[in-house]
């Protein structure tokens, strides 16, 4: 099959799985990915961690970031959410999240921080940031919901020594064999599952 069918088709039959999780399995999902996200140095010694809100069934992170505005009472790390740049088309902006955020809802019915310039994080100043994602091989290959919007907003930061460490969250139910990937797909560094941590060795 043509790379962009199979990718269209995967995308189709891999949302249809997810979405057809029960809410107890999603809650369960939600406290497991936390629980493994919060196992690791490199969450808890994170100062700055983007998360995202879900949608179309996508892993729940409010267990994680309620965890993360818990720990920063007494430390790190500062939580921040996609929001979709004002200006450049197809690219993401990073706002800082904290219980006081004031939220609105975006052209994908996605909840986002009103956008204030003293709000935004650099994408470059993160040391983690947790990616949404549709499918996942082995190789850390990432197939996203179609819009390019991470791979867009990443591709900027390549070429930069210091970079944020990229970790995909899925269900275990989104992992394929092997991704029919594009030259312009950024992988991902680990992805965590509720089951799951794989890591990716990049350079
Ligand atoms: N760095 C980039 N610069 C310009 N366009 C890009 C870039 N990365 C992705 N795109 C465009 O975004 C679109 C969607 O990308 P795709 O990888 O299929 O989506 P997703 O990553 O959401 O699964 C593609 O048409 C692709 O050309
Ligand atoms: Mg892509």
């Amino acid at each position: 099959m043509e790379p962009l069918v199979a990718r269209k088709t995967l995308r189709k039959s891999l949302r249809a799985l997810r979405n057809g999780l029960t809410e107890s399995e999603q809650q369960q999902a939600a406290l497991a990915v936390r629980d493994n996200l919060l196992s690791l140095p490199d969450i808890t010694n994170a100062s700055s961690i983007a998360c995202y809100l879900p949608n179309d069934g996508e892993i729940d992170l409010t267990p994680f970031i309620h965890s993360c505005w818990d720990l920063r009472k007494t430390s790190a790390p500062h939580t921040s959410l996609p929001v979709l740049h004002p200006v450049c088309n197809g690219h993401l902006l990073f706002l800082r999240y904290t219980e006081a955020t004031q939220m609105c809802v975006n052209k994908y019915n996605i909840e986002e921080p009103v956008l204030a310039c003293p709000d935004v994080i650099p994408t470059f100043h993160h040391q983690i940031i947790l990616m949404p994602l549709v499918g996942f091989d082995e190789m850390g290959n990432r197939l996203g919901m179609g819009g390019g919007y991470y791979d867009r907003t990443l591709a900027s930061i390549q070429a930069q020594s210091v970079r944020p460490k990229l970790i995909g969250i899925a269900h275990d139910c989104q992992q394929v064999d092997q991704l029919p990937v594009q030259h312009w797909d950024i992988p991902v560094n680990a992805i965590i599952t509720p089951t799951q941590q794989l890591s990716f060795n990049r350079t």
